[in-house]
């Protein structure tokens, strides 16, 4: 099913998310949705406070980059109750956006791997070194489930310059391709 995505100005993306517990029956029905609607928005990856869930979960698929980066071919991967326990020392700085967001894109500069913990549908545990797009995708989203958003990460000059299309969006003044619920 697919879900409307909860733009900036809802408290949902603003709120610590709670960790997924471990007898959740709704979680593969939640994975699902969160694939189709992922999908339908054309996005790389979704976090649950993005479709009003305030859980500790994300879906990444980077297999719609497949044709210019072969090695994502078919990834498509849920991260359960995901912790970022360390950070590589090098960074880099691309230009991130998000569903949320619908209209800002900014440069963010970010470590370029990171060690995660996960668990996956079945619960089992990972800990795995990951780097690339990979690592910026997860770190975008971890962000997600503690209340944050990329632009909070921006320079106070880039801040300054974003506020007001912010605010539009809060205000509810924003269109998107994909079905969204703002806060107004
Ligand atoms: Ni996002």
């Amino acid at each position: 099913m697919i879900l409307p995505i909860y733009t900036y100005g809802l408290s949902v993306l603003r709120k610590e998310a709670e960790e997924v517990p471990a007898d959740f029956s709704e979680l593969e029905t939640l994975v699902q949705d969160m694939f189709d609607t992922l999908a339908k928005s054309e996005g790389v990856g979704l976090a649950a406070p993005q479709i009003g869930r305030s859980l500790r979960l994300v879906v990444v698929d980077l297999d719609v980059l497949a044709e210019d980066e072969p090695q994502y071919a078919g990834f498509r991967k849920a991260y359960v109750n995901p912790e970022i326990k360390e950070y590589g020392r090098q960074q880099d700085t691309y230009d991130e956006g998000c569903l949320s967001l619908p209209g800002i894109n900014e440069k963010v500069k970010r470590p370029t791997s990171i060690r995660i913990a996960w668990k996956d549908v079945d619960g089992t545990e990972h800990d795995e070194w990951v780097e690339g797009f990979l690592a910026r995708v997860l770190q975008h989203e971890c962000d997600h489930l503690d209340g944050k958003v990329f632009t909070d990460r921006l320079s106070p000059l880039r801040k300054q310059m974003v506020k007001k299309k912010l605010l539009a969006i809060s205000k509810g003044k924003v269109s998107a391709a994909y079905k969204i619920k703002t806060s107004h």
